[in-house]
């Protein structure tokens, strides 16, 4: 059966919002955040009106149901993610909270002369806590550099792995390019000199899904608020055995064993990394936000969003001086995609598409290092979703036209 778009916009009430009074809302920001189906909604108030209270500790009726809802939304994450042991599964912020922990906690084992290996398109917040690391630990920070079609540069790993290299982090889809990395060779060389690997798959896995076995890495993380779920809950998964060997991040209630004043002993994974109240309605959030994705089918939602990007791909060259910043075609690349205009600032873009009800990002979008890369300040950044359709492209494409003429 072919997939009805139309069918599944009624699914989220944002998309029927008329913007500046009568401009339908056409929302193209969907790698900052997406929009929340109804069933996302509807679990949320549920939890809220009829099951809120605190999880692992009331044996009241209310904390049992709060306490299975929780556990069971882990259950929901770990097999959207593949993975073997619902214990991999730990709840976060956000993706950038994952990245700091494992940047922590495995990090703290590191010494001057240890190496850890980003690339040139990291988002920022798989940059900085490496930063902060190598800062801390007298580490060295090395990076894989893009071309100008906006891919890694692959023979980089000739010269930047080395038996010194400790981790590999890395983006699984840009944010701001729209690249898709092949996380296979990458892995492979990684695993050649022993380092470890983590896929920052917040960009990917609202789009692709994931199955950690077959990524093969050793830790991912993803965020809830690009995937349909709420925003404050993120995912680390990691292998349980790595896992296990990591010290705590942060400290608090529930994440302890035993403690005495002295000392405290930790609790096995997840919970050693769950430290306080943790984000529970929004867990819950994101397990029927897995839900929903998996019923529609993440193959079925990557090929609509192929079928939008290559029609934009084709579209957008028709709007006069308009750059593409990254790959150009379908291959390998994700659905957001980067655009700048010589000579007109892309707050003014962003303005102007507002106007027409064209809901696009601008700015650096937390990967100055790709800006600068490109010998730009910022791009406009159209993202398309599994709700967005060509009518939507073509909003976008009219809207560019008008930029042009207006800004000359
Ligand atoms: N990381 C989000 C973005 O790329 C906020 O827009």
């Amino acid at each position: 059966m072919s997939y009805d778009v139309e069918r599944v916009r009624k699914d989220f009430p944002a998309l029927s919002r008329l913007i500046h009074d009568d401009r339908p809302l056409v929302y193209l920001d969907n790698a900052a955040t997406s929009q929340k189906p109804t069933a996302v909604l509807d679990v949320l108030t549920d939890y809220y009106e009829r099951h809120n209270a605190n999880v692992h500790r009331g044996i009241h009726t209310l904390g049992e149901e709060a306490t299975a809802m929780y556990e069971g939304a882990r259950d929901t994450v770990a097999a959207f993610l593949g993975a073997r042991d619902r214990r991999e599964v730990v709840f976060t912020k956000n993706a950038s909270e994952a990245i700091n922990l494992v940047a922590y906690s495995f990090g703290s084992s590191l010494r001057a002369g240890d190496e850890i290996l980003v690339t040139e398109m990291e988002h920022h917040s798989n940059l900085v806590p490496w930063q902060l690391l190598a800062e801390r630990t007298g580490a060295t920070l090395r990076w894989l550099s893009i071309d100008l079609d906006g891919r890694l540069v692959l023979d980089d790993l000739d010269t930047m792995l080395n038996d010194r290299t400790k981790i590999v982090a890395f983006v699984h889809q840009s944010n701001i390019l729209g690249t898709v990395n092949p996380v296979d060779v990458v892995v492979r060389r990684a695993r050649e000199v022993g380092a470890l690997t983590l896929l920052d798959a917040s960009q990917s896995v609202p789009h692709l899904g994931a199955d950690v076995r077959a990524l093969d890495v050793d830790f991912l993380v993803c965020t809830g608020h690009k995937m349909c779920g709420p925003t404050g809950i993120g995912v680390l998964w990691g292998r349980f055995e790595l896992l296990a060997a990591l010290p705590p991040f942060l400290g608090g209630g529930e994440m302890i064993s035993e403690v005495t004043m002295e000392r405290s002993t930790y609790a096995e994974p997840p919970h050693r990394f769950e430290a306080g109240t943790p984000p529970i309605a929004q867990a819950i959030g994101l397990g029927a936000a897995c839900d929903y994705l998996s019923e529609i089918g993440l193959d079925v939602i990557a090929a609509h969003e192929q079928e939008l990007t290559a029609y934009a791909l084709e579209q957008l060259p028709t709007v006069p001086d308009l750059r593409i910043i990254g790959p150009r075609t379908t291959e390998a690349r994700g659905a957001a995609i980067s655009l700048a205009f010589p000579g007109i600032h892309p707050h003014d873009v962003g303005q102007l598409l507002d106007e027409y009800g064209v809901a696009v990002r601008v700015g650096h979008h937390c990967a100055r290092p790709v800006c600068m890369r490109f010998g730009i300040p910022a791009t406009t950044r159209a993202s398309f979703y599994l709700y967005n359709t060509a009518a939507e492209v073509d909003a976008l494409v009219t809207g560019l036209h008008e930029v042009k003429r207006f800004f000359g």
